[in-house]
């Protein structure tokens, strides 16, 4: 069997947080290179967690297999080429003074050269719609354009796996259509992790709902947003 760059296998997976808060119960998930995958579930069913396995920011028992490779300790840096997330709040993925520094930092951190640097960092913010802001503080932009310019620092990456952790959320109307159009446009592996069910029909192929930890359902997101009933006993959906 042939490994491509976006695939992740994942076998087993359980992880405890240090004060003995299960986040991960016996999690077993393939995702093909190119899929594109919603996570859902309440709050506190280790969807979070899950991402954080991917590119080994935690550690849980199991195993976790990026485009052929055994997450662990010693292959973090090759496994953080291939994985990106985009954290929930932009403020934990922007520290630099510009926003050219924060999209640059990736590239740069990568050992590329300084001309791939600036090509990879102008076309990530172009691809998002923030050509221009290069020179502006990411610390005063508004809470969508944060949410932009932190796509665009894994965009310049270019990461074959893109996970995004509440994409939409506190984004205004406009704001998520924008976004979903975004994403939509971005031919990877996508996962993303979302409360938003109409979000998810657009943005996904396959629908994963946790709750405490555990995979519920594994179905096609197709056949999840059209079934209200199944949706109300995955306590994803009230009327
Ligand atoms: N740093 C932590 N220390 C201890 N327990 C934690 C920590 N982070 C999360 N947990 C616990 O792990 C479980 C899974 O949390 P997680 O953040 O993965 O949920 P989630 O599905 O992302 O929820 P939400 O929809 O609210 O973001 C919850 O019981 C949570 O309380
Ligand atoms: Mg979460």
């Amino acid at each position: 069997m042939t490994t491509n760059s976006g695939d992740i296998v994942i076998s087993g997976l359980s992880y405890t947080y240090p004060d003995g808060t299960r986040g991960l119960a016996d999690v077993s998930i393939s995702i093909a290179s190119g899929q594109s995958v919603a996570i859902l579930g309440p709050n506190g069913a280790g969807k979070s967690t899950l991402l954080l396995t991917l590119p080994g920011l935690i550690f849980g028992t199991g195993r976790i297999s990026i485009a052929g490779i055994t997450v662990s300790p010693k292959t973090v840096r090759e496994v953080r080429k291939r994985v990106g997330i985009v954290f929930q709040n932009p403020d934990d993925q922007l520290f630099c003074p510009t926003v050219y520094d924060d999209v640059a930092f990736g590239p740069k951190n990568m050992g590329l050269s300084a001309d791939e640097v600036d090509r990879r960092t102008e076309n990530a913010l172009s691809s998002i719609g923030l050509s221009g802001y290069e020179g502006r503080s990411s610390h005063h932009l508004s809470y969508g354009e944060k949410k932009r310019a932190s796509i665009a620092t894994i965009l310049a990456m270019d990461p074959a796996i893109i996970a995004f952790d509440e994409p939409s959320a506190n984004l205004d109307p406009e704001g998520v259509h924008g976004l979903s159009t975004v994403i939509r446009a971005i031919t990877k592996t996508k996962i993303v992790v979302t409360h938003d069910i109409e979000l998810a029909r657009k943005l996904a192929d396959r629908a994963i709902v946790m709750r405490e930890g555990l995979i519920i359902e594994d179905m096609p997101m197709k056949e999840l947003s059209g079934n209200k009933r199944r949706q109300r006993e995955l306590r994803l959906f009230f009327d």
